[in-house]
């Protein structure tokens, strides 16, 4: 296919032609809000709902069209809230069931939609149906909504089999090993993440009625969807088979094919979903987290008659390499193109280093499992550079781009936090051997000169925040040209009037030809991003959009695109 326009003709490879329907989550842009480190309003140095309900303004200007709030239900927080005592209260932390609903009111008002988390992997160990387990002791039907099981060995001193937890160390806590619990009870309990967090028995009619229960109390309450938390990780091989593998977070390569992921069974749990959600107005929706690979794999979780979308990690993953990168959306558009959903586009969120850090690495993407003191440490500018150079390509890409709390302020990960600090399971469980996901949690600096940073009324914070995060304040980005918010603000504004997200993709061979560049155009926008150290000249005539950093004058009446920087023009 060729492109013709006033100056240049170029020639294209189409890979995507746009949207298969008109539904708003198809290429929605949705903002990550991590509840306890976005606004504090009550003071006590934790975010809750009113602090929330009080920056909605915020996400509105920014230009985004729904947010995604982490869970912020009743819990002991073992595992920052991702433990859920009670699926139908908030913990006392957040607020109220009636803060929840002023939230819904005030961003339906500002026509943001709201996606909650859901957690139905596992329960907390102060879930009602756990604490009930554990006094009903062995062969009772309260145990039997887990999974608890004899020990091997002569004294069922071994775990029932040799999984491990995603968090490190066993994947088996045994009942005895509890504090406070009979010292006869031997039986073992299954828990994937932390000893906290025991799974669930999906193959329990009652397990699932009651899913299906709490999916309507919070769509009753008015939510427009829901994220679905491992959503590949509720069906077990029967006979929970030994394996020998290990698992780790998000990088699907080696775990999905374990005996507890991405078994065939857990697609009717989403079948059931889709039926629920059908009954209900307004196009709700339902995102997997799954990290299930290959992509094909992937887009079996939204077949039509299931899940709406599933987060891209391959995309989060990739290197910053063109031909990487290239390959990437190639596929990610072609595999879910063959099921009729939308592709998804993600670059940070709260289990993963922050882009900005990951992109000023030596080896520029990878992913190490937090960074701390000692750790090679990153360049910030380059990584700025860059992550404001992949955040323009992203939200370039047709179908829904999903952006992480801080992002949109150029936020690095705090990677100099001390160790005695950190809270995230994975720290310990891992035998201090990998840092863990507190860096890109730390509270949002709104306020450059404000304590806190404008965080908490109270001027705290649950987790230090660098004195260098004063340049980074909302406010001291808000109206300044050049600004990484205003970048944000502009690109968003740019994608909602070429209709980006609902857009084609062809990749543009004559311009990268020569050059370590993604080229690209969506409609009749053209896309640049230059990975490669020589600048790479636009074509003539060229109108810049927006701009990921400074454009290099080129020849005489063009200009050209340095590396490390994104640049989106249209032709005519
Ligand atoms: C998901 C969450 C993560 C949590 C884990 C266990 O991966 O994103 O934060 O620790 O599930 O619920």
């Amino acid at each position: 296919m060729t492109i013709a326009h006033p100056h240049a003709t170029l020639t294209t490879t189409p890979v995507h032609d746009g949207p298969a329907g008109p539904q708003w989550w198809r290429s929605a842009v949705i903002y990550q809000v991590y509840p306890r480190s976005f606004a504090d309003a009550s003071g006590d140095g934790i975010g809750d709902l009113p602090g929330i309900t009080s920056r909605l303004g915020h996400l509105a200007a920014l230009g985004v069209d729904a947010i995604w709030l982490s869970p912020f239900y009743r819990s002991p927080q073992a595992d920052a809230g991702y433990d859920v005592a009670d699926y139908r209260d908030v913990d006392p932390i957040f607020g109220s069931l009636a803060d929840v609903d002023r939230l819904l009111d005030r961003a339906h008002a500002l026509d943001l939609r709201v996606i909650v988390d859901l957690v139905p992997n596992h329960t907390s160990d102060d879930h009602a149906w756990f604490q009930e387990a554990l006094v009903a002791g062995p062969g009772s039907l309260a145990r039997a909504r887990y999974h608890f099981r004899d020990g091997r060995g002569a004294h069922g001193e071994l775990p029932p089999n040799d999984w491990e937890s995603i968090f490190g160390g066993p994947a088996w806590t045994r009942v005895d090993a509890r504090p406070g619990a009979e010292a006869s009870d031997h039986q073992w309990y299954l828990h994937m993440f932390d000893t906290r967090q025991p799974d669930l028995n999906w193959d329990l009619p009652e397990v699932r009625a009651e899913f299906e229960e709490i999916l309507r109390f919070w769509l009753d309450r008015g939510v427009d969807g829901f994220r679905i938390d491992v959503a590949h990780g509720m069906v077990k091989a029967p006979g929970l088979p030994d394996w020998g593998g290990t698992v780790a977070m998000i990088d699907g390569a080696a775990a999905n094919h374990g005996p507890m992921f991405d078994q065939d069974g857990v697609h009717d749990i989403y079948r059931s979903w889709h039926r629920v959600l059908a009954e209900y107005d307004g196009d709700r929706a339902l995102v997997a987290e799954a990290w299930v690979e290959p992509l094909a794999r992937l887009a079996r979780y939204v077949r039509p008659d299931e899940m709406h979308q599933a987060f891209n990690f391959a995309f989060l993953t990739s290197r910053w390499q063109t031909s990487t990168l290239r390959t990437v959306i190639t596929a990610s558009l072609a595999a879910s193109d063959e099921v009729g959903a939308p592709t998804t586009w993600v670059l940070s969120n709260h289990d993963v280093v922050r882009h900005t850090s990951r992109l000023g690495l030596s080896s520029p993407g990878a992913r190490p499992n937090g960074i701390g003191h000692g750790d090679e440490q990153p360049d910030e500018a380059l990584g700025l550079r860059r992550a404001r150079a992949a955040t323009l390509l992203m939200l370039a890409l047709p179908g829904s781009a999903y952006l992480y709390q801080g992002e949109e302020l150029g936020l690095p990960e705090h990677t100099a936090l001390d160790d005695d600090l950190r809270q995230d399971p994975a720290w310990w469980r891992s035998g201090h051997t990998e840092r863990g996901r507190d860096g890109c949690r730390v509270p949002l600096p709104w306020s450059r000169d404000a304590p806190s940073f404008g965080f908490s009324s109270g001027g705290r914070t649950w987790l230090p925040q660098p004195s260098s995060w004063s340049a980074y304040a909302a406010d001291a980005q808000v109206g300044v040209p050049g600004s990484t918010l205003e970048m944000y603000r502009t690109a968003l504004a740019l994608r909602r009037e070429h209709v980006l997200g609902a857009g084609s993709l062809a990749w543009v061979d004559d311009l990268a030809e020569t050059s370590d560049a993604i080229v690209l155009v969506n409609g009749d926008v053209l896309v640049v991003t230059n990975l490669g150290t020589t600048p790479v000249p636009l074509p003539v005539g060229a109108h810049v959009l927006v701009s990921s950093g400074d454009l290099a004058d080129g020849d005489a009446r063009s200009l050209s695109v340095p590396t490390d920087t994104t640049v989106w023009v249209t032709l005519i």
